[in-house]
């Protein structure tokens, strides 16, 4: 649905989008994630036809963007990073508008304005200026706009930036509901929120691509190693629970595969660790099997992935903050200079 080759933005000094590759399936969200300035809104102008690349294609739904500009906006609803506002209109008037220049059929138009209206929960401004609404009520009616003509494709831009708690779990509801039959592109800083909406996240950073990927797939090749939580319990209720917890260190760290186990809890009867295996080594099996023929009850056993954040984290890490969390500075209160 949407193809993007060597795409390239270079402003007079410096180059914002550089040779980025990546393709969007249908009904697809995708999560496209960067730090600050690192090209995000700007490959997104370039996706929309509000920006031409510099070198490069992207295709929307077959149409290239310089060729077939208009093919292309017919398809596509977009949600800028700053809605462009008429302060005067309202809230009414605009979608009226937005909807005329985008083509909606006349007859169906108020019907599907007040359908819009209700699904971004906007209807209790339908006669307010826009000029005069809140930031995350202007947000709101900016995504109206972007799914008024019931586009194939969304590129969203920070589509939560300004809602409040109620709305951001409302949008990202919605933004779900419209799946399977659209293909989204979001943008966003909230990490979480891509892990819940997203299944497959693009990641740049400085204008280069560093990840396409799914979340799952992401976590398990930065990893290369499986980490596993276990909570155990004795046979014997009366058990001291600082012995047993030794003995459990002692049959874990004895599995094939295992390189790590460290104790993380030991309270009403349970004892819990953590074990990190060697290198591309499935260790679960094993785990359980050791556990289970000690005698001991096994509560729980699952594996625990790496986060988004994490993830994000060490992609978009510059060499000098690597340098820094391996080696961190300490700050000694009280030294004189
Ligand atoms: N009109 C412009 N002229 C010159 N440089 C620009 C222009 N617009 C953006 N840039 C530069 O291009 C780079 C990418 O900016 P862009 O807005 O695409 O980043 P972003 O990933 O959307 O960041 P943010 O998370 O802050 O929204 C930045 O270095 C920015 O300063
Ligand atoms: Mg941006």
């Amino acid at each position: 649905m949407i193809k993007v080759e060597g795409l390239t933005k270079r402003y007079a000094r410096n180059v914002a989008v550089d040779h980025i590759s990546f393709e969007v399936q249908k009904g697809q969200i995708v999560g496209f994630l960067g730090p600050n300035g690192a090209g995000k809104t700007t490959t997104m102008r370039m996706l929309t036809c509000f920006m031409p690349p510099t070198d490069g294609t992207a295709e929307v739904a077959g149409y290239d963007v310089i060729e077939k500009p208009m093919e292309v906006k017919k398809r596509i609803g977009y949600l800028p990073e700053s809605p462009p506002v008429y302060p005067e209109m309202e809230v009414v008037e605009y979608l009226d508008f937005v909807g005329r220049i985008k083509g909606v059929e006349k007859s169906g138009l108020a019907k599907r304005i007040d359908d819009v209206m209700e699904t971004c929960a906007i209807g209790d401004v339908r006669n307010k200026e826009i000029g005069k609404l809140s930031k995350g009520y202007r947000q709101r009616v900016g995504l109206a706009q972007a799914i008024l003509h019931n586009p194939d494709v969304l590129i969203l831009d920070e589509p939560t930036a300004g809602l409040d708690p109620h709305q951001i779990i409302e949008t990202r509801d919605l933004i779900k509901s419209l799946a399977g039959n659209h293909t989204i592109i979001l943008s966003t800083h909230i990490l979480p929120e891509v892990e819940q909406t997203c299944e497959h996240v693009i990641i740049i950073a400085k204008g280069r691509l560093v990840a396409t990927d799914t979340v799952a797939n992401l976590t398990s090749r930065l990893r290369g190693s499986e980490t596993v939580a276990v909570q155990v319990t004795p046979s014997n209720a009366n058990a001291d629970l600082g012995q047993f917890s030794q003995s459990v260190q002692r049959k874990l760290e004895q599995v094939s595969g295992v390189s790590r186990v460290m104790h993380k809890d030991s309270r009403d009867g349970k004892v819990e660790f953590t074990v990190e295996s060697l290198q591309g080594r499935h260790i679960r099996p094993e785990l359980a099997r050791a556990i289970v023929e000690s005698g001991w009850n096994l509560n729980e056993l699952h594996a625990v992935g790496l986060s988004l954040e994490e993830i994000f984290l060490q992609l978009t890490a510059t060499p000098k903050e690597i340098e820094a969390a391996a080696a961190p500075e300490v700050a000694v209160v009280g030294e004189q200079s």
